[in-house]
């Protein structure tokens, strides 16, 4: 008898980050719950989980520890779109979380600025087994579009509370955190709750925009046009 995979869960911030993909889920049914649209279904013989947390460090949070508590989760990824940072992090490229941590978080002088109290730490790191594979999902994913020359990066995803549409800003966190590869608003989020109940958990990111005095209008665009057709590739991959 073959084992049960653990049953996963699927997450995006907004409904154009996952709409083709969801779509194409035969038999699932809708579940409303703390506001939000549950979808519950089976996928290539996995139980999945499917769910819109919502925008923000917040929204996140509530969609995490639902997902775990009220629907018996064991693992999670969540996809979307994120401002690029990284020298070399450009629109169209891709960024696999190995590392998260909220660049807003600040309660110096009672602990070093970023670290989360009483955690005594400031990153979360992604599973590494559910990201290696998030990440050669990937991969195929930018080959089966035909964006050979787009790139896979991996490494740091910071969030914060903020939509960064200042190239000042963009510096400032550039010139802070010079690890970080990208920015979006939930996916520390997310590690920080799944680091609470031992969920493992990968995130994947498409870059949008570069963070710059245009990301609110190049955001909007790849939000429109690309960001759930990179989803709907990403996620067929990871369950072939
Ligand atoms: N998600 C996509 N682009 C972003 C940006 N510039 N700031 C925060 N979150 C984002």
């Amino acid at each position: 008898m073959s084992a049960v995979p653990p049953r996963l869960a699927v997450v995006a911030a907004l409904h154009e980050e996952l709409s083709d993909w969801l779509a194409q889920l035969p038999d699932r049914r809708c579940e409303r719950v703390a506001g939000r649209d549950v979808w519950v279904a089976t996928f290539r013989g996995q139980s999945i989980v499917v769910t819109l947390s919502g925008i923000g460090k917040v929204a996140a949070a509530t969609t995490a520890t639902l997902l775990i508590q009220r629907f018996g989760v064991q693992r999670i990824v969540f996809t979307g779109v994120a401002g690029g940072l990284g020298p070399g992090v450009a629109v169209g490229d891709v960024v696999v979380a190995r590392r998260l941590l909220q660049h807003d978080m600040n309660a110096w002088p009672l602990v070093p600025r970023h670290e989360v109290p009483g955690y005594g730490r400031a990153h979360f790191e992604t599973d590494t087994a559910l990201s290696d594979t998030l990440a050669w999902a990937c991969e195929q994913a930018l080959l089966d579009m035909g964006l050979p020359t787009q790139r896979l990066h991996q490494g740091l995803i910071i969030s914060g509370d903020q939509f960064v549409s200042d190239t000042a800003a963009a510096q400032a966190l550039q010139r802070d955190l010079p690890d970080a590869l990208a920015v979006e608003m939930e996916g520390a989020a997310f590690a920080q709750v799944c680091h609470d109940h031992g969920v493992p958990l990968a995130v994947v990111r498409t870059i949008s925009d570069r963070a710059d005095d245009d990301a609110h209008t190049d955001f909007s665009q790849f939000l429109r046009d690309f960001a759930s057709p990179y989803s709907q590739a990403m996620l067929n991959r990871w369950f072939t």
